[in-house]
């Protein structure tokens, strides 16, 4: 992990944010490269789970949602992690986690195994962020930062089965940020306090929620593979009664071997009818599904949950790799085409060179109407190739001696460094069949 955070840092992924004020736990910005990969990952999510399908539409609902929304869904109550502090050092853990945490004194110790720690009794905290809502600060006015997209998709589900025209099977998706003011974030991206959720809530008839329950957990183990996860570092896993949430009769994870071992990449949950008959009898509103022949009923819901983070972190893992070449350190993200925040180098030679730097120019402008693209012309060439290999750019466009006598440039392929000469003209083509070819990472 100290290698990624250390790389996301040095290419200008990942910063800690608010750093020249001493920062703030867990909390970070996102530089170009990294908005770049987050576009990709929001972009390939929608486009399968929205733009593919006949039978999903897309929805942006409130942050800041009426506060009864949170009481009838359970989370005003229930929504909490036992907490405890410790009266020496002044640490707080998690009660269910303390084998996993470390207590702030000299050599690593669990919390407890000092003679010094004075523990106290755990309580429920609650996860969800307060805040008031217009000038009035008293009771009335308390409203929560949401801590999951899920539920403006159930407040929304009449009108979107009206307006939209749908009956179950049909789904709603929504891209949007979530908080929790969780005890112990940590781990990079992998546990923090504002994410981004990709969420979509697919409605069912009852009889059929188990068969959609297996389907969404295969459609959504096998986006990863396309976009290159190793499939040996992807595992699903099904929870016992006991670890279930409150509303789940079925939940599966998808986890990934991250380097803190195997965790939840996303969760797949078969809701019931848990969320719907909730909000019917929390708003009056009957959200329930009546057909033409009169058949009514509340649809079951399944679930497939992700926060872009924790798969920027899967991914950027599974990518991350180092080599020797002609005895240099070589490090370089085999990242999915697709998904690379950058898709061609182009790259002039001789930066001196009007000629090299005219052509160099002419191809950047041609590729960068399609395509994220770079023009890079600081240093040596082979410290320019470095470059782009560390921020995973598969494809790179060489302009030198041989462009100025003959208009062919020279491709450089970031994982095998194979090298081909192509007419400049065909660049354009060439790349677009490139971006398309199905793509297997070469690491083992
Ligand atoms: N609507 C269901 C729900 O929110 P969840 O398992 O609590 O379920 C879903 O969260 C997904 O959101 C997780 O699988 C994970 O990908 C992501 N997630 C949850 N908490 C997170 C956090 N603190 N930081 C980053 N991602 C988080």
């Amino acid at each position: 992990m100290d290698k990624i955070v250390s790389l996301s840092r040095r290419r200008g992924f990942v910063f800690p944010s608010s750093e020249i004020y001493g920062g703030l736990g867990s909390t970070y910005d996102y530089g170009h490269y990294g908005v770049l990969l987050k576009n990709n990952i929001r972009s390939l999510w929608f486009e399968a789970m929205v733009q593919e399908r006949d039978d999903i539409v897309a929805l942006d609902s409130a942050i800041i949602l009426n506060p009864k929304v949170w009481e009838a869904s359970g989370h005003v109550s229930g929504f909490t992690d036992p907490l405890i502090d410790c009266r020496t050092c002044k640490l707080r853990f998690r009660a269910d986690q303390l084998e996993q945490s470390h207590c702030g004194r000299k050599p690593s110790k669990h919390p407890g195994e000092w003679k010094e720690c004075d523990l106290t009794e755990a309580r429920q905290f609650n996860l969800m962020f307060q805040t008031q809502v217009g000038a009035l600060e008293d009771e009335s006015s308390t409203a929560y930062l949401r801590p999951e997209t899920a539920q403006g998709i159930f407040i929304n589900f009449k009108n979107v089965l009206q307006l939209a025209r749908r009956k179950p099977p049909f789904g709603i998706a929504q891209i949007g940020k979530s908080f929790r003011n969780e005890i112990t974030p940590g781990n990079f991206l992998f546990r923090v306090r504002e994410f981004e959720q990709m969420e979509m809530e697919y409605f069912v008839p009852p009889a059929e929620a188990e068969r959609w329950y297996r389907y969404w957990i295969d459609e959504r183990f096998n986006w990863y593979v396309k976009y290159g996860v190793r499939e040996s570092q992807l595992r699903k896993r099904e929870h016992s009664a006991e670890e279930r949430s409150h509303y789940s009769s079925g939940t599966t994870d998808i986890e990934y071997l991250y380097p803190i071992g195997w965790s939840e990449l996303e969760g797949v949950a078969n809701r019931g009818d848990f969320d719907l008959k909730q909000h019917t009898e929390h708003s009056g509103t009957k959200l329930e599904f009546v057909g033409d022949d009169g058949e009514r009923y509340t649809p079951y819901v399944i679930e497939p949950a992700v926060s872009i983070e924790r798969i920027f972190v899967a991914m950027l893992v599974d990518a991350y790799d180092e080599e020797v070449v002609a005895d240099r350190d070589r490090t370089v993200l085999r990242l999915h085409p697709a998904i690379a925040p950058v898709k061609a180098a182009i790259l002039p030679l001789i930066p001196r060179n009007g000629d090299m730097v005219e052509k160099a120019r002419g191809l950047y402008d041609e590729l960068r109407k399609r395509h994220i693209v770079e023009y890079d012309d600081g240093g040596q060439i082979g410290r320019r190739y470095r470059r782009q290999d560390e921020i995973g750019t598969p494809f790179a466009f060489t302009i030198d001696d041989h462009t100025l006598d003959d208009d062919t440039v020279t491709v450089r392929d970031r994982d095998s460094l194979a090298q081909e000469r192509l007419p400049i003209g065909a660049v354009r083509a060439w790349l677009e069949e490139a971006l398309e070819r199905p793509w297997r990472t070469p690491k083992a």
